[in-house]
């Protein structure tokens, strides 16, 4: 059996092209993406708000999972020199993953700014329940080829969304060139391993045996269909919204919400 670093410089299969396939098929038939391409304002707003809190914990999910890669019994499973080289590959990797998702969160309020939401007033509101198990489901605690797994996938979600979206000029006139940045770095791949390489490769390496298609399919689409589910949901809020009184379509005192007062060129 080849050692774990081994492992993690192999090729990566084929069929995890096949994966990544299904994930975009997934998120291009979303009911949100369609919204989105749409240029429905009020959607947009409210999937820039609704998605927030996962957007803003990211990070620290990151963090917890490198911290939970410290076990005893994994060294015990994996032998200590093995673990030791694993380990390095994994804090360097998810140290620039942390990092750049800061970034990225930083990236996600230009998003809501482009539409006239203000931080942190505007996104203080109670987190949806599907938000919640969306969150959850990336940040329960689980074996390592699942973590990076889920990472991968949060990876491969945030690269469909945006090249699907960055094709829609109704999307990218609502939001402009600064509110497009999120998008733009999500599908910008620059010299070296992506993110989802990375965590793909970390899974792997972590893995006793063959990576099997079906089980790493699994825990990819897991995820995917939550954020769908959390994405959709955002949706049927911001149509709730829209249908309320126009006193309820007030995102605060002082500001009525964006679909009121800016419409499409
Ligand atoms: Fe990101």
């Amino acid at each position: 059996m080849s050692s774990l670093t081994d492992r993690f410089h192999q090729p990566l299969p084929s069929w995890i092209e096949e994966i990544k396939g299904e994930v975009r098929d997934k998120i291009s038939k979303a009911e949100f993406v369609a919204l989105c391409h749409k240029g429905d304002i009020t959607v947009i707003e409210s999937l820039a708000r609704g998605l927030w809190p996962f957007i803003d914990e990211f990070p620290r999910i990151i963090n917890r999972g490198c911290l939970r890669l410290c076990k005893p019994q994994l060294f015990h499973k994996f032998g200590f020199v093995k673990m030791l080289s694993l380990l390095r590959h994994s804090y360097e990797a998810l140290a620039e993953i942390e990092s750049d998702e800061e970034q990225h969160r930083k990236l996600w309020l230009d998003i809501g700014e482009a539409l006239g939401l203000i931080y942190p007033c505007h996104y203080n509101q109670p987190i949806l329940p599907v938000v919640k198990a969306w969150i959850r489901g990336v940040d329960k605690p689980s074996d390592p080829f699942t973590m990076f797994l889920r990472f991968t996938s949060i990876e491969m979600i945030a690269e469909a969304v945006s090249k699907g979206l960055l094709t829609s000029d109704n999307f990218t006139s609502v939001l402009r060139k600064r509110g497009c940045h999120w998008f733009r770095v999500h599908v910008a791949h620059h010299t070296g391993m992506t993110h989802e390489e990375l965590a793909l490769r970390l899974a792997f390496a972590f893995h006793e045996r063959e990576p099997v298609k079906e089980t790493c399919n699994q825990a990819i689409q897991e995820v995917v269909d939550l954020l769908i589910s959390a994405a959709n949901a955002c949706c049927n809020l911001a149509a709730s919204r829209a249908n309320s009184s126009p006193k309820h379509r007030r995102l605060s005192k002082e500001k009525p919400a964006v679909g009121e007062t800016r419409s499409l060129s």
